[in-house]
């Protein structure tokens, strides 16, 4: 494709687009811009010469511009969109998924969280529903609104000051442990538009509504289901037995999402890893183990003289309940029949849900891999060809997956649920992304046999690539990227973006990082796709596969842009100005019109600092929206700021119907900084947002806990968002 015919164009129907837009974007192919001057020559080949790809000699070719207008950074416990938008709070925090369930009274007293919103919205999926109650994918007026609630922020969700410490003897309360169980997982709510508007309501009666959580009963399926590493000693809860290696109890820490075209939803484990515990008292290395994150030995292969991870300390219930105690995965018995040990290697997938289907299983799909996975999003969908996936296992110098099923792809199974997802996700082939420095990068098959896999290594069959993964990955080698977060797919023409969202970790003299120490202990440095030092301001890459098909085993690569503060030049690679700097980029979503939407979950001097003014060092704005249009290979993207979140929240999970005229946003836990917390002086909350239905609305003089919150964004004139 020419730099006059930018993807975009083929991505607009003449229904979808405005004329404004079109005009929008035959005015900007038009401009050119000397962005490359003040870029060295160093700072472009240290980004892999990705910003010279399509360099002319005379400058970039901009990318078309969106046809929104920047808002300004925000430091205000409110909501900020443009003029002309307007926003309402759908679903918050403890709100009821069904009728029947009291009003939330937000004061730590409220229990049933599974038939509750969970905390921590994460990312969400709008999908249309026809009249017979089933999948429609053009539908805008009613739908299934499927959403993660990851984690907790745990000092919100109780009356008083809990301990949650295992120190001293330390243990849970039941109850508080049910609730925090409770509150992970997902939301299935059933949302409509009235007869005026572009709004949406939640339909509490819908029969569709409900909650899965870290308690649900579900189903291995792929390679390792029933494999010996996922058995464990049997228990019973809530009537299901548990520890067969086929059946399972739950879904932890879902993170970012997916969907296939036979319009099932897909949950991912990310951090599941943080949940358990291990006892110093069991010693013996295992990779499926260590490389995860629970550790009891150190990179030596010495003992680690501690109490362990201080997470939520789940096992140490005060009730001595089963499915409480199997966090604790410490060997203590003969095998791993006796024990818990292998409850960790039942975390850390794919989950398939059919929305529409309450009664139907839900499938922890082993062949796509086992890893703290970000999301799971489909290539271009074409029938014939098969179903790929493209995934991020988001810890530092971990790795890009692609899943390629073995069938191909058949529209007659449009509404198929998981009996679909059988023929697409049980059986494929599972890739991990190497990236080299001229530009160019292959896909490496994880199976035994391939790329350095074998028997002798521990790979001797897909179970094995399927429960150690990461490891898989190492031995093929990999690229170890800088903490891969979300992808998103245009689905017009195949390419891929994938967010980086930063690595503190990368050349910074320390070994510290799991991938580092299974790699021999060495400190991982810079490498093209991966260019800064402590990239503490994440990028976006794009990935273009060979010959726009999404099963290629090759691609070309790029970086789209560089995260950082305007006021750091030295820094700031991609020339970024105060109406378009951002850091750490996270959720990423290509709209079907082609707008690419970035959201951030910054930890930097960005969202954080606390610098004088003007110091460089200063907070500049809680996370945010943007909006860009990436525009051809090589061409630098015009970004636009189009939402600044309340405090302390970060931004992830972003939808619209499939009109364009209904945004549903995710706000994560505002208010996360509990450092100062004291229940009862509500000054002492960072944040009381939202203040009832208007997200806009300053909650600085409120004194509620803070909730996280699905809004939902409309423009005045009922138009398309973002054109
Ligand atoms: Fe849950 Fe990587 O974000
Ligand atoms: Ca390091
Ligand atoms: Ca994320
Ligand atoms: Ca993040």
């Amino acid at each position: 494709m020419s730099h006059n015919h930018p993807e975009i164009i083929d991505n607009l129907s003449v229904d979808e687009t405005s004329r404004n837009f079109y005009q929008n974007v035959m005015q900007t192919q038009m401009t050119r811009r000397e962005v490359m001057a003040g870029v060295t020559a160093a700072t472009a080949v240290a980004a892999g010469g990705s910003l010279l790809a399509s360099c002319t000699g005379d400058g970039l070719m901009e990318a078309p511009t969106p046809a929104v207008t920047s808002i300004a950074k925000s430091l205000a416990d409110r909501v900020v969109i443009p003029a002309g938008y307007t926003a309402t709070v759908l679903y918050s925090l403890g709100d009821p998924v069904k009728a029947g369930i009291p009003a939330y009274k937000n004061d730590g007293t409220d229990t049933d969280f599974a038939n509750r919103a969970g905390d921590h919205f994460d990312a969400l999926y709008f999908f249309g529903m026809n009249a017979a109650g089933t999948f429609q994918a053009d539908n805008s007026a009613r739908g299934l609104l499927c959403m993660n609630h990851e984690a907790l922020t745990e000092a919100f969700l109780h009356a008083g000051k809990i301990d949650n410490t295992r120190t001293n003897g330390n243990r849970r309360v039941s109850s508080q442990v049910l609730k925090e169980i409770e509150a992970h997982g997902i939301s299935v709510i059933e949302v409509t538009r009235g007869v005026t508007g572009n709004g949406v309501t939640q339909v509490l009666d819908s029969a569709k509504n409900r909650r899965l959580t870290a308690r649900t009963p579900m189903t291995f399926s792929g390679p390792a289901a029933g494999d010996a590493r996922l058995k464990h000693k049997s228990y019973t809860a809530n009537g299901a037995t548990f520890g067969d290696g086929i059946s399972t109890q739950g879904t932890l820490n879902n993170c970012a999402n997916g969907y296939t075209p036979w319009g099932t939803y897909l949950t991912c484990e990310e951090n599941w890893a943080g949940y358990f515990f291990r006892g110093k008292a069991d010693q013996t290395r295992r990779d499926d183990i260590e490389r995860y994150g629970i550790r009891t030995i150190n990179a030596a292969g010495a003992a680690v003289d501690s109490v362990g991870f201080q997470g939520h300390n789940w096992d140490t219930a005060d009730g001595n309940e089963e499915e409480f105690k199997r966090f604790d995965c410490t060997a203590t018995g003969a095998d791993g029949s006796a024990d818990y040990r292998n409850v960790p290697n039942n975390f850390g997938y794919i989950v398939e849900v059919d929305p529409f289907n309450p009664a139907s299983v839900i499938k922890k799909r082993t062949a796509l891999g086992r890893m703290g996975h970000e999301g799971c999003w489909p290539g271009k969908i074409t029938a014939g060809k098969p179903v790929t996936f493209y995934m991020g296992d988001d810890g530092r110098f971990e790795y890009i997956y692609k899943f390629v099923s073995s069938a191909n792809w058949d529209p007659a199974d449009v509404g198929g649920g998981v009996a679909a997802g059988d023929k697409y996700m049980n059986s494929g082939k599972l890739y991990a992304a190497k990236f080299d420095s001229s530009g160019n990068g292959t896909w490496l098959e994880l199976a035994p046999g391939q790329n350095g896999l074998s028997s002798a290594n521990g790979f001797g069959t897909q179970a094995d690539v399927a429960i150690v993964t990461r490891r898989a990955a190492d031995i093929a080698g990999a690229t170890n990227m800088d903490r891969p977060e979300w992808a998103t797919v245009n689905q017009a023409n195949g390419d891929v973006f994938f967010t980086l969202t930063n690595n503190s970790g990368r050349g910074n003299g320390a070994a510290t990082e799991l991938p580092e120490i299974y790699k021999g202990g060495q400190d991982i440095g810079v490498d093209a796709a991966n260019p800064r030092v402590n990239n503490g301001n994440g990028h976006i890459i794009r990935i273009r596969e060979a010959g726009g098909d999404n099963s290629a085993t090759n691609f070309r690569w790029e970086i789209l842009v560089f995260g950082a503060r305007a006021d750091n030049a030295a820094n700031n690679i991609s020339q970024l100005t105060s109406v378009s700097d951002f850091s750490s980029p996270d959720g990423l979503w290509m709209d079907p019109r082609g707008l690419l939407w970035i959201q951030t979950d910054d930890g930097s001097t960005f969202t954080t600092g606390t610098g004088a003014a003007g110091s460089g060092s200063e907070a500049l704005s809680n996370n945010q929206m943007l909006v860009t249009i990436p525009g051809e290979f090589g061409q630098v993207p015009v970004i636009r700021r189009f939402l600044v979140g309340p405090k302390g929240c970060e931004l992830t999970g972003v939808d619209m119907t499939p009109d364009g005229k209904t945004m549903f946003v995710n706000i994560q836990h505002p208010g996360e900084v509990v450092t100062n917390l004291d229940l009862t002086k509500p000054a002492t909350f960072q944040s009381h947002w939202p203040m009832g239905s208007n997200p806009l609305a300053d909650a600085a003089s409120g004194t509620a806990r803070p909730r996280s919150s699905t809004i939902v964004i409309t423009k005045d004139d009922g138009g398309i968002i973002g054109l």
